[in-house]
């Protein structure tokens, strides 16, 4: 098998002496058109070139995450593929490189570009701009990037920006406190294993959802509470919660806001066109708040998670990783829709 059970090797913290920027392409995962695993090729491309302001970076691990597949397969929540379109290319792939975010080392900074410098290990957040499954990739200096401190892994760091960024805007959004009560459906992926850490963080009481195999999982993450969605519904006991962070896209609003106590939020991790619309149109009763929109995630948002990781209070939770060369099967492994926290790529860490 070309995948590795996660080695978290705490020991990788000196970055690498930068050489020049070896010759002007590079090796990179990329799809030429819309469809399952087999459109995934690796392939010699050019490098990107920093632009004023941006930083080049060697990437040594990056995620590959479930909006990998979503754009790669075109597989949207209901109602999202026309309003998605343009976004994602109308006929072929807009962004051919998937990959939101990376960890690596700065190769050499843009004119204008301030505050890193060759050879700083960072981790960074592209995003909806992909580009981050290729052994280089830009950022702005001022963007979604902070440095990786020492002790954390290239692959403990590029476990971070998806998950936990995602997690810690919808639950800062939210208001999440202490003594709240917060449900986390969906408590074993990327974002749910991070909203579980980030919400407990915050001194609230949480309820997980996921399958019984995942329930130890979920309880070493600081779950209090474990409910099976194979056995029981977590509306079912009615107006329970404070939060629901809904990361599955299987709880439409009737059912999450079953859940919910007056003045309580639903945070639509994952919402379908209905929900969306539903989120802005439709009352809510009892001053029942719906969040599904958070602000762009920043570089010093970064910094505090990746220090929150160098100092052991959260823990990235990494299921497989995999060379580039293997790309293909992190993605059908991803598609599996069953991954545990996170799956990575390395390109030569
Ligand atoms: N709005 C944003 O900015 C934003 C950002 C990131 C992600 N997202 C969205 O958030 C969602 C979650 O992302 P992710 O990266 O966490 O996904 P993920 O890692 O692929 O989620 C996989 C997990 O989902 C669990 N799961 C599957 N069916 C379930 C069910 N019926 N009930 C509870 N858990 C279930 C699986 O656990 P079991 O094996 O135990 O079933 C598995 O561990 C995605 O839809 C993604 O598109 C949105």
């Amino acid at each position: 098998m070309s995948s590795t059970d996660h080695d978290d090797t705490r020991g990788a913290v000196h970055a690498p002496a930068v050489a020049a920027v070896p010759g002007d392409t590079m090796r990179a995962a990329v799809a030429h058109r819309f469809g399952g695993p087999d459109v995934v090729a690796v392939e010699r491309m050019p490098r990107p070139t920093p632009r004023d302001g941006e930083i080049l970076v060697r990437v040594h691990a990056a995620s590959v995450s479930i909006a990998d597949h979503r754009v790669r397969s075109r597989d949207v929540p209901r109602g999202l593929r026309i309003p998605t379109m343009f976004a994602l290319g109308m006929m072929r792939p807009r962004h051919p490189v998937l990959g939101m975010d990376a960890a690596g080392v700065v190769a050499q900074v843009g004119a204008g570009a301030t505050g890193f410098a060759p050879g700083d290990r960072v981790l960074l957040l592209r995003g909806a701009r992909f580009g981050c499954h290729a052994e280089y990739t830009t950022i702005a200096a001022e963007g979604a990037v902070t440095r990786i401190p020492d002790g954390v892994s290239f692959r403990d760091a590029a476990a971070v920006p998806f998950g936990f960024a995602t997690a810690d805007a919808f639950l800062e959004a939210g208001g999440i406190g202490p003594g709240q009560r917060v449900l986390v459906n969906g408590a074993s992926g990327a974002v749910g294993s991070a909203a579980v850490q980030l919400a407990k963080l915050r001194g609230a009481t949480v309820t997980a959802v996921t399958s019984a195999g995942n329930a130890e999982l979920v309880r070493d993450l600081g779950a209090d509470r474990v409910i099976d969605y194979a056995r029981e519904d977590f509306a079912a006991g009615g107006a329970e919660y404070d939060a629901v962070v809904e990361c599955v896209g299987n709880a439409p609003h009737a059912r999450s806001v079953r859940a919910l106590r007056p003045g309580g939020v639903l945070l639509l991790v994952i919402a379908d066109l209905a929900a969306m619309l539903g989120s802005k149109l439709r009352p809510t009763r009892d001053g029942i708040r719906r969040i599904q929109d958070v602000g762009a995630i920043t570089g010093s948002q970064l910094a505090r998670l990746i220090e929150l990781a160098a100092t052991g209070v959260i823990r990235p939770v990494i299921d497989r990783v995999y060379d580039l060369d293997a790309i293909r099967e992190a993605h059908e492994y991803v598609d599996t829709g069953r991954k545990r926290g996170n799956v990575l790529i390395t390109l030569g860490d």
